[in-house]
């Protein structure tokens, strides 16, 4: 058994933040989305992990290596574009040969992992094994339309009228067949060699395809709104630890983890939260669900539901909600006259004030 994980993808409804970083490389509680995947391939004891590329290749293979860490062996996939994922499929058929494997999507989080997914797989062979989740938006996910015992009848991706509200989760196992059914597909409207296409080929072939819905969270973290969910749902399973400093003043209320470095000043933190290496809170409230990365500096602010990547600092803002604020971010709050807003912010940033 082999993995593979798309990692190309340009991350266009994340911007701004990833005009200069990988989707993929966002930090969930503190941890890169990319590590979950990573972690949990290892876990099920696959080794041999295919990491497809694109024009964030550098950052990745910096941010990854050669998977010693998580004790697998990652070989890098060059994608000249973002041409589908079934196109992942067929650029990795070398690597992958006759091998079954899973593939899993470098921005989704599962969280049951793939472990028990891979045994079933091993147990009961068939062409493929989908998850599938239940999601008020089928509309922007691959969609799943099951019989009366459940079998999987048709994929439609990103349907206008979804025939169910089972979303295709980003995660799949195949054995080879698959390489048959790529190479058979035609790119679709948004000119992709899509997987839901080629998996619907390999129903209508008469392989077997197998699905199960996933009992645990699942989030294609994409798009902001579903980040701060992936973050939410992560820092739910926290546990509480203070490797920094605190002072007699400060208040840690639930789980909180305070990362060697940091140190927490005259503050208030309500859990679950999590505060990077070397980042100061000083006369601050940081409230629950709010992850701040490392070398950050939040001063007489309070920051709730928010995640604050490395080095930002945020002074005098009275309260920040829902947020995601960049690498190197500066948000301050200036006393002299006249009183204005003073914006100075990147191509395809969001800024709501009041
Ligand atoms: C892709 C798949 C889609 C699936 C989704 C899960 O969508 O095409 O079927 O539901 O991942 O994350 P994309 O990220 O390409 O929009």
């Amino acid at each position: 058994m082999k993995a593979i994980i798309p990692a190309g993808g340009a991350g266009t409804r994340l911007r701004p933040i990833t005009h200069t970083s990988a989707k993929q490389l966002v930090p969930v509680a503190n941890k890169p989305i990319l590590f979950y995947g990573l972690e949990a391939i290892a876990a099920a004891g696959i080794v041999d992990v295919g990491m497809i590329v694109g024009d964030t290749a550098e950052e990745i293979r910096a941010a990854v290596g050669d998977g010693e860490r998580w004790g697998v062996r990652v070989t890098y996939l060059p994608q000249d574009a973002p041409r589908g994922l079934a196109h992942c499929v067929l650029i990795a058929g070398e690597f992958l040969g006759d091998d079954d494997f899973v593939m899993y999507l470098g921005d989704n989080l599962l969280g049951e992992g793939v472990s028990e997914f891979v045994r079933l797989f091993a147990e009961e062979k068939a062409a493929a094994r989908i998850l599938l989740a239940q999601v008020p938006d089928p509309q922007h996910f691959g969609v799943a339309e099951l019989d009366g015992d459940g079998r999987v009848v048709r994929l439609v991706e990103k349907p206008k009228s979804p025939p169910s509200d089972l979303a295709l989760v980003g995660v799949y196992l195949f054995d080879r067949t698959i390489h048959e059914a790529v190479r058979a597909i035609r790119p679709s409207w948004r000119d992709e060699l899509e997987i839901t296409d080629a998996i619907q080929w390999l129903i209508d072939q008469g392989h077997p395809v197998r699905s199960q819905v996933v009992t645990g969270y699942w989030k294609d973290t994409g798009q902001v709104d579903a980040l701060l969910e992936g973050n939410r749902l992560v820092l739910e399973s926290v546990e509480a630890a203070v490797e920094g400093k605190v002072d007699d003043e400060s208040r840690l209320i639930g789980r909180v983890v305070v990362q060697p470095g940091a140190e927490v000043v005259r503050s208030t933190i309500r859990g679950p939260a999590i505060v990077g290496e070397g980042t100061r809170i000083v006369d601050s409230f940081i409230g629950p669900f709010t992850s701040i990365y490392y070398g950050c500096e939040i001063v007489r602010s309070a920051i709730e539901h928010t995640i604050v990547l490395e080095q930002s600092r945020i002074v005098d803002i009275p309260r920040i909600e829902d947020s995601l604020i960049g690498k190197q971010v500066e948000v301050c709050c200036t006393r002299s006259k006249p009183q204005a807003h003073r914006l100075v912010l990147g191509d395809h940033s969001r800024v709501d004030l009041v």
